[in-house]
């Protein structure tokens, strides 16, 4: 397993409807490539919803992180159904332990969804990367860069094409709530990982299907590139 994607639930389901665009470009993209792939599935607005119905309902935050933790499972077998259908050789039932992701490593494409509450998809897919010795890590998200500030509120954010480990570090720090359902850059435990392993991480738009496959792919692209 060469390459770890983490993929956003904002591209696999926006607004709680999955996204057959993306899935059959995901597809494609992977269909093309000599690359073997790791892939972590967010759980999106569906996730936020449930948890925080959950909370209303007065339910624990373990609780609604389990719950969350199901929809990304749910979107993990969805990106399966994606790829088996175009052939791709894909373990065909969704993992949610990191051995059992090393053990189907034999195929070109192992899909996870969420392990435990407490953590995101993101460190999820940090972690995969360790298991597996993976080199390079790339998040597929709404936004189609990191900013210095949240680039949806502040038009003069800063894009970064390049940063180290310690300026995500501060960044995610900055946004880290730890709450089931809630929407971080990357987040902070998942940028101390990366850091610590020194995995080099490519975040690029779901949106955008050349910064995507040239991502995963090691060329240029219009994303932020995070590494020593
Ligand atoms: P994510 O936060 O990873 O999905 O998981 P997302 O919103 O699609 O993520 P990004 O930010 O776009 O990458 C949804 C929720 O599921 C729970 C958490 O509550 C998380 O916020 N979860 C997920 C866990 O508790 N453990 C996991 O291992 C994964």
């Amino acid at each position: 397993m060469q390459i770890v994607l983490s993929v956003g639930g904002s591209s696999i389901n926006p607004d709680g409807k999955p996204d057959l665009d993306f899935l059959r470009t995901i597809a494609r993209i992977i269909k093309k490539s000599k690359h073997s792939f790791g892939i972590l599935t967010g759980g999106g607005t569906v996730a936020r919803a449930y948890a925080n119905a959950a909370r209303e309902l007065g339910a624990g935050e373990y609780e609604c992180d389990s719950i969350a933790i199901t929809s990304t499972r749910q979107n993990a077998q969805l990106v399966i159904a994606a790829l088996s259908t175009q052939e791709i050789d894909v373990h065909k039932k969704a993992l949610f332990d990191f051995d059992e992701a090393r053990i189907a490593s034999d195929k070109k494409v192992v899909v996870m969804g969420g392990t435990i509450p407490g953590i995101t998809t993101d460190t999820d897919a940090v972690l995969l990367g360790e298991a597996v010795g993976a080199k390079r890590l790339v998040n597929i998200s709404n936004v189609d860069a990191i900013y210095d500030s949240d680039p949806k509120k502040n038009p003069n954010a800063k894009k970064y094409q390049k940063m180290n480990y310690e300026q995500l570090i501060s960044l995610s720090l900055a946004s880290d709530k730890r709450m089931a359902g809630t929407n971080f850059v990357f987040d902070m435990l998942a940028c101390k990982l990366i850091s610590r392993s020194k995995i080099e991480a490519h975040f690029v738009s779901g949106k955008n299907s050349n910064d995507m496959e040239n991502a995963i792919e090691g060329k240029k692209h219009g994303g932020t590139i995070v590494g020593e």
